[in-house]
Parts: structure tokens; sequence; C-alpha cells
């Protein structure tokens, strides 16, 4: 199937490593045209460079940043056809351990940042060719993650965002996906962290998280990489508003 990609021109947030990176290696090697935002760094540089990518190196969570990074991205690429809604996790923690300030950078960077980069994104998607947004959400969105409450309570703010989206900007689409346990940088971190809390090994930690995942395995990247580039592209013309998983079945909630 040819997903149609050829020529498109992609905005994809947090494109450093991890997710971002995968989505854009996909999107790419569908002959997309890709710009790629991360805060500066030889990492952003080198894959930028890489891809033949634009490298747009901006803080997507300081105020100015998604409209920067957007109007970047739109002169490099003469206009806009798809964005992708991905920066780094909110900081981890219970909700005894998250103070003010860090609810504050939790909101900033998850909540803000794509408010923004959507307001900032619409009017070049407007004159764009078959617009599709993609959003970077979490499984927190259908079952709340211990320890991680600023995503438990964030992305179901975001996944309602998409849900109001859907009607206010038709004819762009948007949609989301909801990574389980995908094998980054983020969740080495996060595993690294739960073994320091509960005195145990990271070992144990991935083992305990695999036994609750029915394919038994954590995901690579270029699984979601794939399931992205199909969402963003004129072969999903008719899939709207939805959040998808990639979790190896992980997610237990009914649709
Ligand atoms: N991996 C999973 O299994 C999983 C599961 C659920 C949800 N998620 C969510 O998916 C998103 C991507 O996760 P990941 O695993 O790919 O994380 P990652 O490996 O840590 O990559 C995050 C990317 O975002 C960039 N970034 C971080 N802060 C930024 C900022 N303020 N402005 C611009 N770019 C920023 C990073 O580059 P710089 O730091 O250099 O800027 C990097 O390119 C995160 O929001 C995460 O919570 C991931």
């Amino acid at each position: 199937m040819d997903l149609g990609l050829d020529g498109r021109r992609v905005l994809v947030g947090g494109a450093s490593r991890g997710l971002g990176a995968a989505i854009a290696e996909a999107l790419v090697g569908e002959g997309a045209r890709v710009a790629l935002v991360a805060r500066p760094s030889s990492d952003l540089r080198e894959l930028a460079t890489s891809l033949g990518a634009v490298e747009v190196g901006v803080d997507l969570a300081d105020e100015g940043g998604p409209t920067a990074a957007v109007e970047r991205a739109v002169e490099a690429l003469g206009g806009l056809d798809g964005l992708v809604v991905n920066s780094g996790g909110p900081p981890a923690g219970t909700f005894g351990q998250v103070d003010d300030a860090t609810w504050q950078r939790a909101i900033d960077g998850t909540l803000m940042s794509a408010i923004r980069l959507v307001r900032a994104a619409e009017p070049a998607l407007a004159n764009g060719r078959d617009p599709a947004i993609l959003v970077i959400l979490s499984s927190s969105v259908r079952e709340p993650i211990p320890g991680l409450v600023t995503s438990n309570a964030l992305r179901p703010a975001v996944a309602g965002l998409i849900k109001t989206l859907v009607a206010e900007i038709a004819p762009i689409r948007i949609n989301g996906i909801a990574p389980g346990r995908i094998d980054t940088a983020r969740i080495r971190t996060l595993d690294r962290d739960r073994a320091a809390a509960d005195g145990t090994s990271v070992e144990e930690v991935q083992a305990a998280t695999r036994a609750r995942i029915p394919l038994a395995r954590y995901g690579d990247a270029a699984e979601v990489g794939r399931v992205a580039a199909f969402l963003l592209s004129p072969a999903a013309s008719y899939v709207d508003g939805v959040v998808l998983p990639v979790d190896g079945g992980m997610i237990r909630s009914l649709p």
C-alpha cells in the first residue's frame, strides 16, 4: 500500500531521539519532508543531517517555543501538511511527591506545549494537503500509571482536547497514539527510578513489566513510527479522533 506521504511536509516534535525520531525516520522512509524539533543538541543535528531533515532547535515548554518552531518549519518546508505533537514526558512522582513547581513544569511541557503547537500550526495546516495532526499520549489516557500522577492527570486533558478539536478544526484530522512500554531513553530512566524507589534491580522491574504485557516484551520505537506514519497519511483519510494504543496488548480497559 502506498501511504501517499511522498513530498508531504511534517513538523515532528521531540524528535532528537526516542519516539519522535522513530516517527521522523518512518516519515522520511515514505518520502515525506520533515522538520525535527527538540532543544538544540548534537543528537538533533546529527539526526537531521542523516535524514536530510530540517533542524529546529527550540524548547517546546517555553511560552514562545511552539510558535517559533512552527514558523521555522513552515519557512524551511514552504508550508505544512502534518504535525506530530510530542515532547519530553512529564516528571515522575506520586501525588505526595509532586510540588507546585513540578506540576507547573508538567503542565507547560505536556499540556500547554500541545495547545500552543496546535494553535500555531493550524493556519499552515489549513492550507496544506490532506492535513493531519498526531498527538503522542500515553497508556495513562486509559489506565493511571502508578508513580506518574502528572501523566495520569494531564494526558486525559490532552485526549479531551483531541476530541474537542475533531469538530473544531475539520477537515484537519487529529488522532493520538497511546504508547505502552516502548524501549526509549525515557523508559530506561523510569525503570531505573522505579528500581531505586522499590530497592530492587532494573532487571526485576523490567521482568515485572514484561509479565504485564501479553506480547511479553517492550515495544521498539519503529513499531510506533510505522503506526504514526499511517495515521498521518492520506491512507488513513477517514480516521479522525482516535487514540490508538501501541502497547503489545498491555492496556486492559475496554476501548
Ligand atoms: N516510550 C514510551 O514507552 C512512552 C510511553 C508513554 C508515553 N510516552 C511519551 O511519549 C513522549 C516521547 O517519549 P520518548 O520515550 O520518545 O522520550 P525520550 O526518549 O526522552 O525523547 C523525548 C524527546 O523529546 C525532546 N524534548 C524533551 N523536552 C523537550 C522540550 N522541552 N522541547 C523540545 N523537545 C523536547 C527530547 O530532546 P531534548 O531533551 O534534547 O530536547 C527528545 O528528542 C513523551 O512525552 C513520553 O512521556 C512514551
